[in-house]
């Protein structure tokens, strides 16, 4: 089989028809011929286990917390360790985010190399080799902002910019969620206050992601969790005001909370991340409209296995266990099979039983499944398939996929 080259790329999507089938700012990204292919099959041709993606639900979902946020008068900036998929990035961009986040370094320098100009990363920096691969990037691309929660870190980040003879771009992580940030208060302040004054960094504002708050369950539960739970955070806001600080930077938030966040005084952005997909972790939290369901958004990402053993009564083995699904709860939920449940818990086996079943299964037959949760899933993956009625329609690559270092 001959290699996967530009030419065939753009040969393969002239022949299929579909025009720019594979999408990703930058062609250096080789998904294999083998995935290109499969444009304009029906998904459940495809081989599994298989990510797929809905398109029309996607970016339904883009579009929902793009309104969501304009009418509470904040900005969207989308969390990409979630989908870790320039392409996927790029319509975000397009329906009107601001940027975008990212979690780890790997994953920023895959966005800003893939023609994503501004990203903010919001975990922190603290080796040599990440903090100077950092500035490196950050005199590339002057729209890569770091985050930083200590005074050393701080001071080595300016140290480093100063080598690289630039001035980096700085946000201050606050304390809510207790794993990383500044305690609020006083030494918030204070940090702030150091990076405004260190010569090679420059003060954007603050960054505060309150993740605790994001799946509690039913609407006005959450918009008063996440209210109260913001209040230091609001403190460190005002002292930071109060003290004349540039905040043009007041960022946090996610998908439970990206039409509850507007009302916290000084907020700019939201960092949504799971609404591009939904997964079932999300859905039990219950929405504004909903109090079970949160279906403010759309599952659009689910993952295709295969009937690979009947041999038993009450029984099904599939091909897609904790490396396709991974290992969060609750058990992934079978499209149509309300009364399957589906254990992922074996490596490379999915082990349904079942109480009650709609129809027979024989080998080779497919399964389609909503994830407990996505992040992690997707990370397992090279590929979604992009589909339109069931149908491929486009490859995205997953580029930040293992990038967590
Ligand atoms: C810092 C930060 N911001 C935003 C998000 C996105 O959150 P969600 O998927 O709840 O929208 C996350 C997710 O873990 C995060 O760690």
């Amino acid at each position: 089989m001959a290699l996967f080259n530009r030419r065939n790329f753009i040969r393969t999507g002239l022949l299929t028809g579909t025009g720019a089938a594979l999408s990703t700012g930058n062609l250096s990204a080789k998904p294999a011929e083998k995935t290109l292919n499969e444009i304009g099959k029906s998904k459940w041709e495809l081989d599994s286990p298989a990510l797929c993606v809905d398109l029309d639900k996607l970016e339904k979902n883009i579009a929902t917390a793009q309104s969501g946020a304009k009418a509470m008068g904040i900005g969207v900036r989308p969390h990409i360790k979630t989908h870790k998929c320039p392409a996927i990035a790029h319509r975000q961009l397009k329906a009107g985010a601001i940027g975008v986040c990212a979690a780890k370094l790997g994953e920023s320098i895959v966005m800003l190399e893939n023609g994503i100009e501004n990203v903010l990363m919001t975990g922190v920096n603290v080796t040599v080799p990440k903090i100077n691969r950092a500035m490196e990037y950050r005199k590339k691309y002057a729209g890569f902002i770091q985050a930083v929660d200590s005074p050393q870190n701080a001071r080595d980040l300016n140290d480093a910019a100063k080598a690289m003879g630039i001035v980096a771009d700085v946000v201050v992580d606050l304390d809510v969620i207790k794993r990383s940030g500044i305690p609020n208060g006083p030494q918030a302040l204070a940090l702030a206050q150091l990076v405004d004054k260190l010569p090679n960094l420059k003060f954007r504002g603050i960054l505060a992601y309150d993740g605790m708050n994001q799946h509690v369950k039913g609407f006005q539960n959450r918009r008063v969790a996440a209210l109260k739970n913001y209040e230091p955070v609001v403190e460190s806001y005002n002292l930071m005001k109060a003290a004349g600080l540039n905040l043009e930077i007041f960022s946090g938030g996610g998908t439970g909370t990206y039409n509850i966040m507007g009302e916290v005084n000084g907020f700019t952005d939201v960092q949504v991340g799971s609404y591009v997909f939904m997964d079932l972790q999300y859905m039990q939290a219950g929405g504004k409209n909903n109090e079970k369901v949160y279906d403010d958004f759309e599952s659009s990402l689910t993952v295709l296995t295969t009937v690979i053993n009947t041999n038993f009564p009450g029984r099904i083995t599939t091909d897609a266990g904790s490396k396709a699904l991974t290992l969060n709860k609750p058990n992934p939920f079978v499209i149509g099979e309300p009364g399957f449940d589906y254990a992922a818990g074996s490596d490379e086996y999915g082990m349904i039983s079942y109480t009650s079943i709609n129809k027979s299964y024989k080998i080779g037959d497919k399964l389609e499944l909503i994830i407990p949760h996505c992040d992690p899933a997707v990370n397992e993956y090279d590929v979604m398939y992009g589909t339109r009625n069931d149908k491929v329609v486009e490859i995205l690559p997953i580029l930040g996929r293992g990038k967590g270092a």
